[in-house]
């Protein structure tokens, strides 16, 4: 809508055109208040300087019109400010269809990147230009902060727990990730790059034929697993199906099938709706949120698990519907 202030940086996200005319809009209201607020100083200085030994600032009351207009349209923008922030950024969060999903792990010091299709990347991200994207992230070690700056998107990568970070791009390009919490020795080296291309480039870079320019590393390999299958063996090799099921049946523990994104309740009668947070702290400590009418008998899985085999766990559950 407006993008007077910040050509020097691409805007190539949804959220950074709606950012974009936020900011703008907000930059130039206070710059016109800042100018404003000085040229009256300025004025002031001049007008009601001193320019005797005799001379008596005189004495001025208060004006309760100014007082009050002031007060009143300060406000007013300040709510008109908070309902427009707010609007955007529920937008941009909101869940959409058809996401894509990828998964970040951060770790001091560089990104790995798991996509569905199975392979894996380091510090490379590739993308279809336009498709809602899901990052679902979480950190091995210390916080971090996965931020693409041409997106004016930001999320902090927290161990022991995920979060998400939704963007749509909107043009086909390289741009830049920086991790934008400090880290440690090697923080300010923990960048990356995304490559958006065109729907049609990136199922031909799905394919293994095509590669963005300047990618170090090429497309997907056709003999890797995808992350649902490996997610099958880390099923099996971690013994999860001695009492999970995944057609239903009831073993020992709640059936996997249909279960991510459904709502349990817990033995204290709590809803608590399935998503990655939930599966990964009932593996890691299974006793802390109990579904009603199962008992207290799975094994703690902390540090039997990688965050990858998590993900891919993870990634399977979502397909035993
Ligand atoms: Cu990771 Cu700073």
């Amino acid at each position: 809508m407006f993008s007077l202030a910040m050509n020097f940086l691409p805007a190539a996200s949804v959220a950074a055109e709606k950012f974009e005319s936020f900011f703008t809009i907000y930059l130039w209201i206070g710059t016109l208040l800042f100018v404003g607020t000085l040229g009256i100083g300025i004025y002031w200085a001049i007008r009601y300087r001193r320019r005797s030994e005799n001379d008596q600032t005189p004495y001025i009351p208060h004006n309760y019109l100014v007082e009050f207009a002031s007060v009143f349209f300060i406000s007013v923008w300040v709510a008109v400010f908070f309902v427009w922030g707010w609007q955007d950024y529920s937008a941009i969060i909101a869940p959409q269809a058809n996401e894509y999903e990828i998964n970040i792990i951060g770790q001091q010091w560089n990104w790995q990147i798991q996509y569905q299709h199975g392979k894996s990347f380091t510090n490379e991200i590739y993308l279809p230009r336009g498709r809602p994207i899901r990052l679902i992230m979480t950190s091995k070690d210390v916080l971090h902060s996965f931020f693409i700056p041409e997106f004016r998107v930001k999320q902090d990568v927290v161990p022991g727990q995920f979060t998400s970070l939704r963007f749509v791009s909107t043009q086909a390009g390289e741009y830049n990730i920086y991790c934008a919490e400090y880290c440690g020795t090697a923080h300010s080296k923990m960048i990356g790059k995304v490559f958006v291309m065109e729907p049609a480039d990136f199922e031909k870079w799905i394919d293994g034929v095509y590669k963005p320019e300047h990618a170090a590393e090429g497309a997907a390999p056709a003999q890797a697993l995808s992350m649902a299958e490996a997610g099958a063996q880390v099923y099996q090799t971690k013994t999860c199906n001695a009492c999970h099921s995944v057609d239903g049946s009831r073993v020992y523990g709640p059936s996997f099938k249909g279960l991510y994104g459904s709502q349990a309740e817990m033995e204290n009668g709590e809803k608590v709706t399935v998503d990655e947070n939930y599966i990964r702290e009932s593996i890691m400590d299974p006793m802390k949120k109990l579904v009603k009418g199962y008992p207290p008998q799975m094994p703690v899985f902390r540090g039997m698990l990688s965050d990858e085999e998590v993900n891919q766990l993870i990634a399977y559950m979502k397909t035993v519907k």
